[in-house]
């Protein structure tokens, strides 16, 4: 007997729509992945990834984590990052925030909250990075705002790590994007953050930095 019948029957009828429309498509993608983009998003069910941009399976390389972080030490999506950019050969990483982060708001609420806060403290980092800035708002703005400065920061992670280094030296082409999503509207918003090489990035960061703090 299965469990959760319901998924099953959706499922199906999700195979069969698609081989209607493209009675290759799943052999064509069993045979390989040629993904242009990386996602690294939230774990939030109301932000899917594929959906949102309008892309097939096969089209988009994704790692979700709550608050969408990246961290130097976590090894989960540092191996995501260097498959998607060595093997796969992504063009673009997108690390995209959401407004109404469950994570960054529990990062800005004391607490305690169990476990969640050894992963929340890196936005708790980036939080009292722009504390001055940020403690000037009310608390609706102080949320939108942190939720856009932490998806820089972790953009600004990425382009850190070793694997993005690596590519850029050996002149491969990738980009880092830092987009914020709207979960009330659906909408998408582009930080103005894209980081291409090594040299630019640190004062990119900062023009984008300036330009969300500078935003009523
Ligand atoms: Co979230």
């Amino acid at each position: 007997m299965k469990t959760l019948p319901e998924l099953f029957i959706s499922n199906r009828a999700w195979a069969e729509r698609m081989t209607r429309h493209d009675p290759e498509f799943f052999e064509r993608l069993s045979r390989q992945q040629a993904p242009e983009y990386l996602w690294i998003g939230c774990s939030d069910s109301r932000v899917p990834a594929n959906e949102i941009v309008g892309l097939m399976p096969g089209e988009m390389f994704v790692h979700r984590n709550v608050a969408n972080v990246v961290v130097q030490t976590d090894l989960n999506c540092l191996s995501v990052l260097q498959f998607a950019i060595e093997v796969l050969r992504v063009r673009h990483v997108i690390v995209c925030g959401h407004y109404g982060c469950g994570g960054i708001n529990t990062a800005l609420d004391k607490g305690p909250h169990g476990l969640i806060d050894n992963w929340l403290r890196h936005v708790q980092d980036v939080h009292q990075k722009y504390r001055l800035d940020l403690d000037k708002l009310d608390a609706q703005h102080r949320l939108d705002r942190l939720c856009e400065l932490n998806a820089l920061e972790q953009a600004r992670n990425v382009a850190r790590t070793t694997v993005v280094q690596d590519a850029w030296a050996r002149k491969q082409p990738l980009e880092i994007h830092s987009w914020i999503y709207g979960i009330n509207d659906g909408l998408l918003r582009d930080l103005g953050l894209v980081l291409a090489n090594s040299a630019e990035s640190d004062a990119v960061t900062r023009d984008s930095v300036s330009q969300i703090l500078a935003q009523r």
